[in-house]
């Protein structure tokens, strides 16, 4: 069957034994709204996962689920073949489970260092628990080169850095300590050409590190690039799973566009002129 006939979950793929994560029948509602049906999902170490689909589709709740900011109403997840049930997300991070939001919850008001920091500080001991400040600043400094990321200087505050700056920081401060699985909520969102190459660059070379992530993005040219596998998800619903080197930037976008036909077909979505809905 070709994928362009496809109109209904994925076939149950059975997660390898070695996936460093794994979600299995993960659902999740929101009152009326069906966010998530019987989610299975995984990732092997070192593999980038690219999450495509739709407004509203549930992406974030996904990702949202998996770092502990939700909690799911059935299903269960896996790091490294043990069943986790995270009550937060810094529950999750210990477990190894780090996540950059959309909105990328860093301090604005604090300078760099700090934010890379942010919760986990570190202090010079003793009963005044005086923060260790010249030593955060020069690990900050040194991991900031390590990977490449450019800023002014780790004392310059959040605020006065660009979109692409603070993103970068953002990936940054996950992945400074051991991060068994990234999730990046679309980095690239509302970046200028040039900030989205940083970004890009920086998320390579984590994949080139072997780090294992899960990317959210609506640039299938950029997913293409970066990733190793990619799975469609549609209303709540995972329909499409495949290695990157076993699909094509053609195919992937005629799936999409005959999808977005059919749910217009089937009154789901409005055509773009506006018309076929009564
Ligand atoms: N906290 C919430 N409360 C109620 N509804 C939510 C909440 N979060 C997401 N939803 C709903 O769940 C569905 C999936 O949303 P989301 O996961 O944000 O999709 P995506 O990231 O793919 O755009 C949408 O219908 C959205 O309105
Ligand atoms: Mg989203």
């Amino acid at each position: 069957m070709s994928v362009t006939e496809h109109a209904g979950a994925a076939p149950a793929q059975s997660a390898p034994a070695d996936s460093v994560l794994r979600v299995e029948h993960v659902s999740k509602t929101f009152g009326a709204v069906v966010a998530l049906r019987d989610v299975n999902l995984y990732v092997k170490p070192g593999e980038v996962l690219g999450l495509v689909g739709d407004n509203g589709a549930g992406k974030s709740t996904l990702c949202k689920i998996i770092c502990g900011f939700h909690q799911p109403d059935s299903g269960r997840i896996l790091v490294e073949g043990k069943e986790v049930h995270f009550r937060s997300v810094q529950d999750a991070r210990r477990h190894g489970i780090d996540t950059v939001y959309q909105d990328l919850a860093l301090v604005p008001q604090l300078p760099i260092y700090a934010n890379l920091y942010l919760g986990r500080e570190e202090t010079l001991g003793g009963p005044l628990r005086l923060l260790a400040r010249s030593r955060m600043r020069r690990v900050a400094e040194d991991y900031l080169r390590a990977i490449k990321v450019q800023v002014p200087s780790v004392n310059a505050d959040v605020e006065t850095l660009s979109g692409g700056q603070r993103q970068a920081v953002a990936v940054a401060r996950a992945t400074r300590s051991q991060v068994k699985v990234l999730l990046l909520d679309e980095p690239l969102a509302a970046m200028g050409a040039r900030e989205s190459a940083l970004i890009i660059d920086l998320i390579k070379d984590l994949a080139a590190k072997g780090q294992s992530m899960i990317v959210i993005d609506h640039n299938y040219t950029h997913l293409f690039q970066l990733c190793d596998r990619l799975a469609i998800l549609q209303e709540g619903v995972i329909t499409f799973d495949r290695l990157v080197a076993d699909t094509s930037l053609h195919e992937l976008t005629e799936y999409m566009v005959s999808e977005y036909r059919r749910q217009v077909d089937t009154g789901r979505v409005e055509r773009a002129d506006g018309s076929g809905r009564h």
